[in-house]
């Protein structure tokens, strides 16, 4: 930001004169007044002497003692004899008010049963770090420049095999972009796929965030209800609703957690070749599995019709914000050309340095060692909300991923879910706000990764006491 020092003889602010103004003298104090009013000139800060900046300018000395006498008038400057003049000390504050934006989006909270917590151990942390490290250092010619805009192709080449032996999908690297964020996969999907108004079908209830990005693209939602065998393809298709793409989380479906059954998965598929829509696979949590094996993914169905996205928000942290797509063949093209128009690409040497890790195993063995953190975390909220709750939170185990869903008796009040969350002085979202439309029956979704032990089940304790309290009346 521009300043003068008394050893600087010039000002440090690109200056332009206002030549509507009608002499030199009122162009100088215009520009200076409003300088100083806007901060950019701080109170105590010492002017050019009148000769040094009237060089500066190219306007004559006298122009600037005039406009120096006029800010001292305005109060804006104090002219201390023979020391020069100075910006006021006495400038009135700025209010905070008037310049603070307003954020609606904050600084999620990481309280117990926030989601987007991960166990992230120092030694991955070191690990990522000197791979960062020599990436950036070893850099030259082409990592530095702008690269494909899929992304790093040694990612894309780990992250194909990695897709290949732990989700059944064959995804060719080449067909393959790395992304800031499963959402911004979804928005450039959007964008590509998409006329304004046009209806997607959303699971119901689903992920609020995509409901969010879906929205901002100006898609049209519709939302079809998940049953124990996941989205219900056939009262979709019944009611006639029409749609070009359908988001989905088949794996382990969120919030309800429930897996999409073979049955459904082929239903799905089947309409959305017969209608030419596009599935977008979200798999967001299918690392973490506690028991039984691996169901693999949609895209290892369907891989012309699915658009599959994964994540390392999960598996490693959220502030990393790498994602990945897999792309039909039919969509490479328009989709990296949109993203081309973008930012290209998260930062490069990101990229590469999760490739190493994914490359020398560390990937896996880091996985491995959280998930057991997770069963850990799961295994203490489970057992904690059935001592507190009793039967008034109904719940299944989830065998997978990082949260549970803890669902209330039906009949309750609409404000009965948020009244009982703010008593018990906890973070979970709640069912309904995972809904598009209103319908009975509220819930908790619990996030139990990355959290304290001891602050998890405190949480629960009170969440489980607090919903007890509330149904005794
Ligand atoms: C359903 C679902 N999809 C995706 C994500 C991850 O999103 P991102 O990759 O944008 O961090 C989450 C994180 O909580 C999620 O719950």
């Amino acid at each position: 930001l521009p300043t003068t020092s008394d050893r600087r003889r010039v000002l440090d602010l690109p200056v332009s004169l206002d030549p509507s103004l009608p002499n030199q003298a009122e162009r100088v104090h215009a520009v200076l007044r409003t300088a100083i009013v806007d901060g950019l000139l701080e109170p105590g800060l010492k002017l050019p002497s009148s000769r040094n900046l009237a060089e500066q300018l190219g306007v004559r000395r006298n122009a600037i003692v005039s406009a120096y006498e006029h800010l001292a008038s305005d109060g804006l400057v104090d002219a201390r004899h023979g020391a020069g003049t100075y910006v006021t000390e006495r400038m009135p504050a700025q209010s905070p008010a008037a310049g603070r934006p307003r954020i609606g989006t904050r600084e999620p909270s990481r309280l117990p049963f926030a989601l987007g917590q991960t166990h992230v151990d120092r030694s991955i942390l070191r690990r990522l770090g000197s791979a960062t490290r020599q990436h950036i250092v070893s850099a030259s010619g082409a990592t530095l420049t702008y690269g494909d805009p899929r992304g790093s192709a040694a990612l894309r080449d780990q992250l194909s095999r990695h897709l290949a032996a732990s989700r059944g999908v064959r995804a060719d690297p080449e067909c393959m972009m790395i992304v800031s964020g499963t959402q911004q996969a979804v928005r450039l999907c959007a964008d590509v796929l998409l006329a304004p108004g046009e209806p997607v079908w959303m699971e119901e209830p689903g992920y609020y965030a995509t409901h969010q990005t879906l929205r901002s693209a100006g898609a049209r939602l519709v939302p079809v209800e998940v049953d124990a065998n996941g989205l219900d393809v056939r009262s979709a298709m019944g009611a006639g609703l029409p749609a070009k793409a359908v988001y989905v989380t088949p794996s382990h479906q969120f919030p309800t957690g429930v897996s999409m059954s073979l049955s459904r998965r082929i239903e799905l598929t089947e309409w959305a070749r017969a209608a030419d829509a596009w599935i977008i696979e979200d798999d967001y949590d299918s690392e973490f599995r506690y028991s039984g094996p691996p169901l693999t993914a949609l895209a290892g169905l369907a891989s012309d019709r699915v658009i599959y996205v994964g994540t390392f928000t999960k598996t490693l942290f959220a502030s990393l914000r790498l994602a990945y797509v897999a792309l039909p063949a039919d969509l490479v093209e328009p989709v990296v050309t949109a993203r081309a128009a973008q930012d290209r690409f998260p930062p490069r040497f990101m990229q590469d340095a999760v490739a190493d890790l994914l490359a020398d195993g560390t990937f896996t063995a880091h996985v491995r060692r959280v998930r057991r953190h997770y069963r850990k975390a799961r295994d203490v909220l489970v057992e904690t909300l059935r001592q507190s709750a009793g039967d008034a939170l109904a719940f299944d185990v989830p065998e997978q991923g990082l949260h549970l869903l803890a669902r209330l008796p039906d009949g309750l009040p609409d404000e009965a879910a948020s009244r009982i969350r703010q008593s018990a002085g906890v973070e979970a979202k709640l069912l309904s706000e995972a809904r598009l439309e209103r319908r009975d029956g509220d819930g908790f979704i619990l996030g139990f990764s990355g959290h304290d032990l001891k602050a998890l089940t405190a949480a629960a304790h009170r969440l489980g006491s607090a919903t007890r309290r509330y149904l005794a009346g």
